[in-house]
């Protein structure tokens, strides 16, 4: 449950206008942690489950910057929640060492992730049962 706790939706401010919507993420203001990777995902069918992952380094903040998909968070002890991204200018923070599904992607989806690392496989962990040995190490 100690990571779980982390788990947050965010609301970032926006400057919308006549001329449209405006929003603003910046690093360790609106983002907890200072941006050092930024991608995006897109073209996933809704059958598709991306993630399948815990971080032991990197943190996370996802927006669906368009279109919809889901996360859910597991943290190995037996936890998991489901969270709906849905809106531009709402995201979700995700602690190191937590497990993340994405799914449920809406044909228009483009799921932005920021990371407060530069890629780095090795701190990836992609066996679940590892991951739940490792939390239950941590212990
Ligand atoms: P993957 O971690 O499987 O994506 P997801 O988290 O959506 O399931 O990454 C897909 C491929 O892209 C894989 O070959 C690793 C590579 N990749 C990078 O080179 N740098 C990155 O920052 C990320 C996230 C992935």
């Amino acid at each position: 449950m100690h990571n779980m706790n982390k788990v947050q939706m965010l609301e970032f401010p926006q400057r919308g206008d006549e001329r449209g919507h405006l929003v603003i993420v910046e690093g360790n203001k609106d983002i907890p942690f200072d941006i050092k990777r930024a991608f995006y995902i897109y073209g996933s069918d809704a059958e598709v489950v991306r993630g399948q992952h815990a971080n032991r380094r990197s943190e996370f903040v996802l927006i669906n910057v368009a279109g919809t998909s889901k996360v859910k968070v597991k943290d190995g002890e037996g936890n998991e929640a489901i969270y709906c991204l849905n809106r531009p200018h709402t995201g979700i923070y995700l602690p190191i060492m937590v497990w993340k599904d994405m799914y449920d992607f809406s044909s228009d989806s483009v799921l932005l992730v920021l990371a407060s690392t530069h890629y780095d496989p090795e701190e990836y962990i992609r066996d679940y049962d590892k991951f739940v040995k490792e939390i239950q190490d941590e212990g």
